[in-house]
């Protein structure tokens, strides 16, 4: 049986891998329970599944399992401290930005990555990256206006 050793969320686990394909999305949620993370479309194209690989926002569900070997991955899950929320979640929720919810944590996930990476990330740059993400429920508007809110917060908090 293949054994994957990785980081998730700041703790090392370690996962047995069943025979065939396993992405690691199924990883984070069927093996580890981590079942903050979403899958949608299961081929690379909705951006539900994002998570955090070694600081770089993937799509979870095209990463084979093998390839987070050594890793360190960040969830949905990492981010809230008990019951207060991370400064980006917490602009989804003044926004308005969740209706059902099944995309958030993805764009959360993506957004993280971003503003760690790059703080100063521009509107254009923004919206690249929330372009990688569908959302059936709220039309964008306030997930747009929920990127913004959350780059204020993040600087305020620098
Ligand atoms: S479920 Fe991974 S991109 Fe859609
Ligand atoms: S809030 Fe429902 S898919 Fe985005």
């Amino acid at each position: 049986m293949r054994v994957l050793n990785f980081t998730v969320n700041g703790t090392p686990r370690t996962v047995h891998l069943e025979e065939g394909r396993v992405m690691l999305a199924s990883v984070l949620r069927d093996s580890l329970g981590l079942t903050g993370t979403k899958v949608g479309c299961g081929t690379g194209q909705c951006g539900s599944c994002t998570v955090v690989m070694d600081g770089k926002a993937v799509t979870s569900c095209t990463v084979p399992a093998e390839k987070a070997e050594g890793t360190s991955v960040l969830t949905i899950e990492s981010l809230a401290e008990g019951s207060v929320l991370h400064p980006i979640q917490q602009a989804f929720v003044e926004a308005g930005a969740i209706q059902c919810g099944f995309c958030t944590p993805g764009i959360v996930m993506r957004l993280y990555a971003l503003f760690t990476q790059n703080p100063d990330a521009d509107d254009e740059t923004i919206m690249k990256e929330l372009d990688k993400h569908l959302c059936r429920c709220t039309g964008y508007e306030t997930i747009v206006q929920a990127a913004r809110l959350a780059q204020e917060k993040l600087r305020a908090a620098r």
